[in-house]
């Protein structure tokens, strides 16, 4: 993302249009009219992260596989799917440890002096797979053997399955839990490592689904708050819960108005600005998130100048986690893909921030903001 921001930067600003698409006028109520925060995706627009990571699918008559890192695999722990190896890569996979047999140190040994990188598992067991990589995520994070990269990419993807399964169903207290374990675990990753936002950055995906959007909101007001010092866990805890959730109360709109690709009507937009609302109300009922959790819900299209929805608040009377909010979320969207406009880039969103809406966001934050993504 640094290259992005700092090798494209000169030359893009010069030449670029989509000013004229993006923005009818200077104020940030066109910017949400005209230019939604995401829409909900189908879980199948999930698939194949494991294809992602390490390689390709491999089918063999009515089996297909995906591949997985050895070094994904926890040592002692409960795994729910058999492990397949591939003696060559015109091979089929035959099996190489049934579910029921542990995975164990000597195992990991022999496969690292074999030179075994990757193991399979069938595309059938792929979910139980993730929620495996989930419930170990505290201790795969903390694996001083695996790379940070790698650790980034399980990450990532686990935050996906928790924030599809939350926008499923957001009063359930088993999905309420894994979040809030994700964004604590998320959290502990970007202070442990200064390189885990880089690889985290370049997981992301930008697509225009309000779960992607979600992740990456959550990822960059945690690492946003910290690289301005706050270090505290409850604190980023708080701030990362309200990132990961602030649209949650999309999930309680008409799907097809959410996932409507085009230009919102002045009634359309109206309606979904409720999503603000409705997710702080939902969230509050739960009893399990802090006030400044909810604040950020409730307040992150806010505006510092005060021309922001729902309650018009402005300057001092907006929280410094809800700010940082507001600034994560307006630059994830703006890269957002679109269908009707390619995203903007890291650059153009930046500098449409800066010079549309210098009044409406904390332009100190902004400047961090900014520095960060350079840092990056
Ligand atoms: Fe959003
Ligand atoms: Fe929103």
């Amino acid at each position: 993302m640094a290259h992005v921001l700092l090798d494209e930067g000169g030359s893009e600003a010069s030449d670029y249009e989509g000013k004229n698409v993006y923005f009818d006028e200077r104020q940030p109520e066109s910017i949400r009219r005209a230019h939604p925060d995401g829409r909900l995706g189908e879980k199948d627009d999930l698939a194949a992260p494991l294809a992602w990571m390490s390689g390709v699918r491999v089918i063999t008559g009515e089996d297909s596989f995906l591949p997985i890192r050895t070094t994904s695999l926890v040592v002692d722990a409960a795994a729910d799917f058999d492990l397949y190896t591939c003696p060559n890569e015109n091979a089929a996979p035959v099996l190489y440890r049934e579910r029921s047999v542990p995975f164990t140190a000597e195992d990991r040994d022999r496969l690292e002096e074999s030179g075994v990188v990757d193991l399979f598992v069938t595309v059938k067991d792929e979910t139980k797979f993730w929620h495996y990589i989930e419930s170990n995520l505290r201790d795969i994070l903390r694996d001083k053997a695996m790379a940070n990269e790698e650790k980034a990419s399980l990450a990532y993807h686990c935050s996906q399955c928790v924030v599809t399964d939350l926008f499923d169903d957001p009063r359930s207290s088993v999905s309420i839990d894994r979040s809030k374990t994700l964004v604590k675990n998320m959290a502990e990753f970007l202070l442990q490592d200064e390189s885990s936002l880089s690889n985290l950055m370049r997981m992301m995906s930008f697509d225009n689904y309000t779960y992607t959007h979600s992740v990456n909101v959550c990822i960059f007001s945690l690492a946003m708050a910290q690289f301005r010092g706050i270090k505290n866990i409850r604190a980023l805890c708080e701030l990362g819960e309200g990132a990961l959730l602030h649209d949650i109360g999309k999930s309680q709109l008409d799907p097809e108005l959410v996932a409507f690709d085009g230009t919102y009507t002045e009634e359309q937009h109206e309606e979904m600005k409720a999503h603000t609302v409705l997710g702080y109300e939902l969230l509050e009922a739960l009893g399990r998130f802090s006030p400044i959790t909810l604040s950020i819900v409730r307040s992150h299209h806010e505006r510092f100048d005060g021309t922001g929805y729902p309650d018009g608040l402005e300057g001092d009377g907006i929280n410094h986690f809800v700010r940082i909010c507001a600034i994560t979320e307006l630059f994830d969207s703006l890269t957002s893909q679109r269908p009707y406009k390619e995203a903007a880039k890291s650059f153009n969103a930046l500098k449409l921030m800066r010079d549309e809406i210098p009044n409406g966001i904390d332009l100190h934050y902004f400047e961090s903001f900014v520095k960060m993504l350079g840092d990056a």
